[in-house]
């Protein structure tokens, strides 16, 4: 896990400025729920999670969902003043929240909804490691008001999840999907391309794979070799090779031909859905919407102030336990910083943004770069072309001026 910017201190209350506050009750909002358990750490995952059964108490996996309730209620505190405002989506990431038993689920999802209410039709999303989802356990999940799953498969070739250090049995990913579809779950799929040993044809078989489940949506995402990871360490040491970048645009390329013309187009740099089925949970994030994070590590966006709580289960823990906020830091972005994230988020996904009135200057470049769409330029939107995907970074710093 990267170390957290440094920030300012937050309030012990977990109260937001009134800059935050402001027009809140008439924007969308969502809840992430991080769920910090998994039963084995993959070499190449650097997110918090930990193996451990005993982590203190009020972090054991028993207690978490008691625990995490309490953060629901300080966040309803905290928000007291919008008691209208239900949640949009609400996504369960982790680590594995499918470790916990479906009824530890029920049982934040229903502290959400007490506090907070969803809108009709809310999205209610789910993280699944192919292991872990039974007939059972997606019938209760869908029971308690969850409304899709993603799972996570990364590849169907056993040599590379080999080398990601997975244990699930790739068979489980069929087992779960039909689970979840019996259940009337939407389902996704999580798929990983460039890892070591990997070809062109084993990524484009998984790619298949993953479609003939047909599920209603599938990220690829390209290997990332992560500083304080097994596998990072293994690069370092020259035990592994490093990801080649021109072998991951390859890999991107294929990717969108095989997901496209399968009736799944992209409609985020790493996401594609069949029409109807894009994840809104993902694309709040990108319109840099409002969301609480809840659990230990998360990360929250209210109104332009970003906040991140305490890593370790244990110190999560025992603030709450004290009726503190869990709040490590926050940041009270500028008008400027608000800029650039919208800029930054915003033009990964396909609607894009609208072109911001300093940068039309250098669209002129970028459409004849090949990075940005011409007939959308046209129209006074920044939408990036295929080769713009995979450059996605160099057209921010050009939208930016840097
Ligand atoms: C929290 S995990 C998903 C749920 C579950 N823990 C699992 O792995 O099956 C979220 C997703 O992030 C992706 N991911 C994690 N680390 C990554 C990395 N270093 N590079 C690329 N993708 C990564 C994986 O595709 C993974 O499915
Ligand atoms: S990829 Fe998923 S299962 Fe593997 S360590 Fe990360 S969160 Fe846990």
């Amino acid at each position: 896990m990267p170390a957290f910017p440094d920030g300012e201190p937050a309030p012990e209350s977990g109260a937001l400025p009134e800059s935050a506050r402001h027009g809140a009750a008439e924007r969308p909002w969502s809840a992430y729920v991080h769920v910090p358990f998994c039963s084995v750490r993959c070499g190449y995952c650097d997110f918090n999670t930990y193996t451990a059964r005993e982590l203190g108490p009020g972090a054991d996996r028993d207690q978490y969902a008691n625990t995490l309730a309490t953060e629901i209620e300080l966040a309803g505190a905290v928000l007291a003043e919008f008691p209208e405002r239900e949640l949009d989506t609400v996504f369960f990431g982790g680590g594995t929240p499918t470790l916990l038993p479906a009824a530890d689920l029920a049982a934040m999802l229903d502290a959400l909804k007490q506090r907070f209410g969803l809108v009709p039709g809310a999205e209610v999303t789910t993280e699944a490691n192919p292991d872990t989802l039974s007939d059972s356990y997606a019938a209760e999940l869908a029971a308690a008001g969850f409304t899709r799953v993603s799972i996570g498969m990364q590849s169907a070739d056993e040599r590379v999840l080999s080398v990601l250090d997975r244990t699930h049995n790739p068979d489980n990913v069929a087992t779960a999907i039909a689970a979840a579809k019996n259940a009337g779950l939407s389902c996704s799929l999580d798929l990983i391309y460039g890892t070591p040993g990997e070809s062109h044809d084993s990524w484009r078989t998984s790619l298949q794979a993953a479609i003939a489940l047909e599920p209603d949506h599938i990220s690829a995402y390209a290997l990332g070799i992560e500083e304080g990871t097994k596998m990072g360490a293994d690069v370092r040491r020259g035990l592994l090779p490093d990801v080649d970048p021109d072998v991951q645009a390859d890999r991107y390329e294929i990717a969108d031909e095989l997901l496209t013309s399968a009736g799944y187009p992209w409609y985020e740099v790493s996401n594609f859905a069949r029409p109807g089925h894009e994840c809104r949970h993902n694309i709040h994030y990108w319109r840099n919407s409002d969301w609480w994070g809840f659990g230990p590590g998360a990360h929250s966006h209210i109104g332009g102030v970003r906040w991140w709580n305490v890593k370790h289960p244990r110190a999560y823990a025992q603030l709450l336990a004290t009726g503190v906020s869990p709040a490590h830091a926050r940041e009270v972005l500028s008008d400027r910083a608000r800029h650039e994230e919208h800029v930054m988020l915003g033009i990964r996904l396909r609607e894009g943004i609208a072109i911001p009135m300093d940068a039309r200057a250098e669209i002129d470049t970028l459409v004849g770069d090949g990075l940005i769409d011409a007939t959308a330029a046209a129209d006074g939107r920044a939408v990036l072309t295929l080769r713009g995907r995979l450059l996605a970074d160099r057209v921010t710093y050009a939208l930016l001026g840097i």
